[in-house]
């Protein structure tokens, strides 16, 4: 078997030029939707990220306003930034880039952002609204992958589901969004005592561990759909993926590429949940 590759970069083209057309919409009714995007250091990868959310942010007709803060800005005053961007009503959608300087409570900066503005589905209301099946805010990594899964025709309802990494941003919500669609979800973390016995058994493999090549082909069953959230920098430059990309493709059905697989949807769907912001303020 050679897996197909699961296009990424093409998927999250045609979802971000749905968003475009629901702007101009938007638009047409005196709203731009805006996007702020709070970014404390000088992290290079961050950089990176926040730069590419902007950009993605202002092709699909929005507002982007990145604040950069420095890496020793106190708590007290990104609190304050987040309330002034909680009541700018020109502000939809607002985003702090993690992780963040290690001075700083994540939680309370989270839980600083109004949870009608906070687009990455991160603050405790929208995770308690995921959990009991009332979703505002999906995080936005998990989202893209649901959205690759329908587009790629993967049948969830009564398969084994297996996600590796249990982190807030991406492994929890994926686990609690394949629930919901009905899979039987395994979540492996640091401590799974055998690994492969949990992730053989997997229909669907969710990889988030940010440690490169750890997945490897003789971990998979045989036509399972691979599904690789990693985006490590190796030492010569290269990006690649939590999945070793070269053994799992001969056992693998499907399998996202890195770069170019589910990066490029997380970016999609933040859009998805700036214009989607705008468009409940609309309708309030
Ligand atoms: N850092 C890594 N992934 C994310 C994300 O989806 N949102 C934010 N704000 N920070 C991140």
């Amino acid at each position: 078997m050679t897996a197909r590759l699961i296009d990424g970069k093409a998927l999250a083209a045609q979802v971000r030029a749905q968003v475009a057309e629901r702007v101009q919409a938007l638009k047409a009714h005196g709203i731009t939707p805006g996007l702020a995007v709070v970014l404390v250091g000088d992290d290079p990868a961050s950089q990176v990220y926040v730069r590419n959310k902007a950009a993605a942010c202002e092709a699909a007709g929005m507002l982007s306003r990145t604040v950069t803060l420095a890496a020793d800005t106190p708590e007290g005053e990104l609190l304050d930034l987040l309330e002034a961007l909680n009541t700018d009503a020109s502000i939809h959608g607002i985003l702090v880039q993690l992780p963040l300087p290690g001075h700083i409570d994540t939680g309370r900066v989270i839980a600083g952002i109004d949870a009608t503005k906070d687009v990455d589905g991160f603050h405790v209301a929208n995770a308690g609204l995921l959990l009991t099946g009332r979703p505002r805010f999906l995080p936005c990594t998990p989202y893209g992958i649901m959205k690759m899964l329908e587009s790629e025709g993967v049948p969830l309802w009564g398969t084994e589901a297996v996600v590796v990494g249990a982190s807030n941003i991406v492994g929890k919500p994926m686990a609690l969004l394949l629930l919901a669609a009905g899979a039987t979800v395994t979540i492996c973390n640091s401590k799974t005592r055998d690994l492969a016995a949990q992730t053989r058994r997997a229909d669907v493999l969710i990889v988030a561990t940010g440690r490169p090549g750890m997945i490897t082909g003789d971990m998979l069953k045989p036509g399972a759909v691979v599904i690789d959230v990693g985006i490590n920098r190796l030492e010569d430059g290269r990006l690649a993926g939590d999945v070793d990309f070269e053994t799992a493709v001969p056992v693998a059905s499907a399998i996202t590429p890195v770069p170019g697989g589910v990066g490029p949807m997380t970016i999609a769907m933040l859009l998805v949940n700036t214009v989607e912001a705008a468009e409940r303020q609309l309708s309030a």
